[in-house]
């Protein structure tokens, strides 16, 4: 009772280890998962600063931490839809389970600027479909304050949660949602389209840890091979590209699938911070 805080995250790392937890979810291991916690409930952001971890938490935060900790642990449930809030390119997103839990390696793109695979300067308007809790069209909005955004989702369920976000951090007038089936409804060219859709293959699906399951299907699952939305973006992209355009496009674990269908050139993005299956290519290779 009378532990610091820093204290208790070593205990909650301790006991999260003990148990069959999948990360993943925005969190890579049971150090990151208990520092998210802890951080949650006694109401602290990253960067971490060490002298409020300190301090000693009152009963409440006590309670308040054991019944988040017996939740994640009974029900399986990913940490950020228990706290509703989870980090992309150091922005706090509302979320829960009407949006997929952002944990793309897009966000290390936007934070380097698009640097070396695309000059930022020369982009003026960007379309991100699939935007679920608008995590990459509103990070990009932060990011790159010369852009004009159009963001779509098919999920109106999502959109409200994108909503929610666009409004708290101030960019309704820069973030356009709209609600469309990939391309429909959409009109105008964009010099870069972003899309981290749906690309998991059913069956991968259906094995996948517990944690996945708390997550929209309609943000996974993209039939048989994985491409269900990657083959109809590939497809139907070129008419809302610039000449000069360029789509990137997150693949995940269909890449190999990609490669192995399309013979296109595409580029395939590094990532230092881990994560990769994002692929670039130019809209004249698209046509
Ligand atoms: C993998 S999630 C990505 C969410 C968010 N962009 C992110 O990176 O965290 C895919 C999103 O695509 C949306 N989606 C699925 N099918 C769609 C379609 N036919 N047209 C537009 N969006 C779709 C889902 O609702 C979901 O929000």
């Amino acid at each position: 009772m009378h532990s610091k805080i820093f204290d208790i995250l070593a205990e909650v790392e301790e006991l999260l280890d003990r148990e069959h937890l999948f990360y993943g979810h925005g969190t890579n291991c049971a150090r990151d998962e208990a520092l998210a916690m802890v951080l949650s409930v006694f109401d602290l952001n990253y960067p971490v600063d060490n002298d409020l971890l300190s301090l000693l938490p009152s009963s409440e935060q006590w309670l308040d931490l054991n019944e988040l900790l017996s939740q994640r642990i009974f029900t399986k449930m990913p940490l950020p839809y228990l706290t509703n809030k989870a980090y992309f390119c150091e922005h706090k997103f509302f979320v829960d389970d009407r949006v997929l839990i952002p944990r793309s390696p897009i966000a290390e793109l936007i934070k380097n600027n698009l640097e070396p695979w695309v000059n930022i300067k020369r982009v003026k308007k960007v379309l991100e479909i699939g935007t679920g809790s608008g995590c990459i069209a509103l990070s990009m909005a932060m990011k790159f304050p010369h852009l004009e955004i159009v963001a779509t989702d098919i999920s109106k369920r999502a959109l409200e949660v994108a909503k929610i976000n666009t409004k708290a951090m101030k960019l309704e007038n820069r973030v356009k949602l709209i609600k469309a089936d990939l391309f429909t409804n959409l009109s105008g060219c964009f010099d870069l389209i972003i899309s981290n859709p749906p690309y998991v293959a059913r069956e991968i699906f259906e094995n996948l840890p517990t944690e996945y399951s708390f997550e929209p299907q309609k943000a996974l699952v993209a039939g048989e091979n994985g491409l269900d939305f990657i083959s109809r973006i590939l497809q139907d992209a070129p008419p809302f590209l610039n000449d000069d355009g360029v789509l990137i496009i997150e693949a995940g674990v269909a890449s190999t699938e990609v490669e192995r269908v399309y013979n296109l050139p595409f580029t395939w993005i590094s990532f230092e911070h881990g994560g990769e299956g994002v692929a670039l290519i130019e809209a004249k290779h698209l046509e």
